[in-house]
């Protein structure tokens, strides 16, 4: 059975993976907060990329910046002048939509313009004709006799070519520090830009200036600050090239198009590494990461046949970059990326020094300098970048997770599974005494007790029908269920029953935590 982001986000409502912020308010659009299920299974996949990165490794240390940095940071980066998407109105129905994610028609085609209904319609003709549109005649909703422009694209709302021109849009978030009124200060500005004749140009530019002094943004990923701390790093650790530095964090964007539930939202959280190489070792180790990566989202239960490379092409590559892979993931939506694996070159060390006035630089004592054809090399390293996203990454999971199962022959025994890799599972046992009542309830919270102090994550649930919790853990992705019953008391076992075949054995209630514990290390 396919799985619909429907399906996906009605269960990440109903079972508390994942909420719209604010639903109480109506919402933010494009924000979203991780139930208690959800943070359980989004810090499980970020513990394991921390331990398959910095912990399992000498190579890689670890970092935790701060989210605002030095403006002067995005200036070198070169996120203030290039981290933008071409935006463009729709002059029929007013959508802003990206120009280069809309549909494209050949450059003249006929393109229908579709209106919410013939009212509607009707209306937008008589302005549409007003403003010169004397082609267009109208079918029922539709408004026929637009053609499709040069650039080709139309709205994706509606249809219509007739569009404002591209602009660049900034996706960087901007605020304020300190205690200034930034608002007073862009009226103050504008008001004497104005008396002074100053054209709308002008008065942009001056306003821009007088925010400029307290304005920060939020950074729009997480890579940046292992640029600007390297040379910290370098002295304080003394790693030997070549060494990565890692870091989980909060990035934010104030994406045009936000789309696909936490896919695409405007803050979001990353797992991002730094790789710093010899000049001339970009490609090695971008082939060594690549690998690496697809490898590690397998590692963590995603299928081999939902996942793929997909290189860019030279027109597509980053700023900063001269090689990139992404790791596709296949969403219900089609292939899209969750991962992408670029070289960057010493771009951004570079652009730091330059911006900086301080050496971003390596000396490497053992290898022989190309130049001069001594020992000891003096260079800015070249830098390969594996960056994942952890919301992203926990959205593949849920659906690659997602199972539903038609009821047997006797009718009974339809259900929804999550198949979640167990480590990644939010809770990994679950303990059910029977009934409310002849010590079960004691027993069960003593297994739990032990299972929460040997560091597994258990719940003590004895609300509803055993069939109820059996279902209800099913789709959370408890991998083990342990019922505590009348046997219990006579013998001291338990039955242990398993999330995926739904098979029942008996245990001692004296192995229960070895045997979890042994199903987890797999
Ligand atoms: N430092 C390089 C960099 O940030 P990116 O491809 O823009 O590269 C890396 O982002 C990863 O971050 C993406 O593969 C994706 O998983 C995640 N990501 C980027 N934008 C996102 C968004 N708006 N919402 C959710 N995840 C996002």
């Amino acid at each position: 059975m396919s799985v619909t982001l429907q399906k996906i986000v009605s269960l990440a409502k109903r079972r508390g993976f994942v909420f719209q912020s604010s639903e109480i308010y109506g919402g933010l659009r494009s924000a979203y907060d991780f139930g208690p299920m959800g943070v359980e299974l989004k810090r499980n996949l970020m513990d394991e990329w921390w331990r398959s990165m910095v912990h399992s490794r000498e190579d890689i240390v670890g970092l935790d910046a701060s989210i605002f940095m030095h403006p002067k940071v995005w200036q070198s980066s070169g996120h203030l002048s290039s981290f933008s998407d071409p935006l463009v109105d729709c002059l029929v129905c007013g959508e802003r939509f990206r120009a280069d994610k809309a549909p494209r028609l050949a450059p003249g085609a006929d393109a229908p313009i579709e209106l919410a209904d013939k009212g509607r319609a009707k209306a937008m003709l008589e302005k549409l004709q007003g403003h010169g549109e004397s082609q267009l005649e109208r079918r029922g909703k539709i408004l026929h006799g637009a053609k499709a422009g040069e650039r080709g694209y139309v709205c994706p709302t509606c249809g219509a070519p007739l569009l404002s021109e591209e602009r660049q849009f900034n996706l960087m978030f901007r605020t304020f520090m300190g205690p200034v009124d930034p608002i007073g200060k862009v009226i103050e500005t504008v008001r004497a830009a104005i008396e002074g004749g100053a054209g709308e140009a002008a008065i942009r530019e001056r306003a821009e200036a007088a925010l400029d002094e307290s304005t920060l943004y939020l950074r729009p990923e997480t890579a940046q600050a292992m640029f600007v701390q390297f040379s910290n790093v370098v002295q304080a650790m003394s790693p030997k090239i070549p060494f990565g530095i890692a870091q989980i964090g909060k990035s934010f964007r104030n994406e045009v198009t936000v789309e696909h539930f936490v896919f695409r939202s405007v803050e979001f959280e990353q797992m991002e590494m730094e790789y710093f190489v010899p000049p001339g070792e970009g490609p090695k180790y971008l082939e060594y990461w690549k690998n690496e990566r697809l490898g590690w989202w397998q590692s963590v239960g995603l299928k081999a046949q939902n996942l793929r490379f997909r290189r860019h092409d030279q027109g597509e590559l980053a700023h900063y970059s001269d090689g990139c892979f992404d790791v596709d993931y296949h969403f219900p939506w089609g292939w899209d990326e969750l991962e992408g694996i670029a070289s960057r070159t010493d771009y951004d060390l570079k652009a730091h020094a330059a911006g900086s006035g301080k050496k971003l630089d390596y000396f490497d004592p053992q290898a022989t300098d190309p130049a001069t054809g001594k020992a000891g090399w003096r260079y800015v390293p070249h830098v390969v970048e594996p960056a994942a996203g952890a919301t992203r990454g926990t959205l593949a999971l849920l659906v690659d997770a997602y199972h539903e199962e038609a009821a047997g022959q006797t009718g009974k025994g339809e259900r929804t599974v999550l198949r979640l890799h167990p480590r990644l599972a939010p809770i990994k046992a679950a303990v059910l005494p029977l009934v409310k009542k002849d010590g079960m309830p004691e027993k069960a919270r003593e297994i739990v007790e032990a299972l929460l102090e040997a560091g597994v994550n258990a719940n003590f649930d004895q609300q509803h029908s055993i069939g109820k919790r059996y279902a209800r853990h099913d789709e959370v992705g408890t991998p083990f269920c342990l019922t505590v019953d009348g046997q219990t008391r006579d013998d001291d076992t338990v039955t242990i029953r398993y999330r995926d075949d739904r098979r029942q054995q008996r245990i001692p209630t004296g192995e229960a935590v070895a045997v979890v514990q042994e199903a987890l290390r797999c």
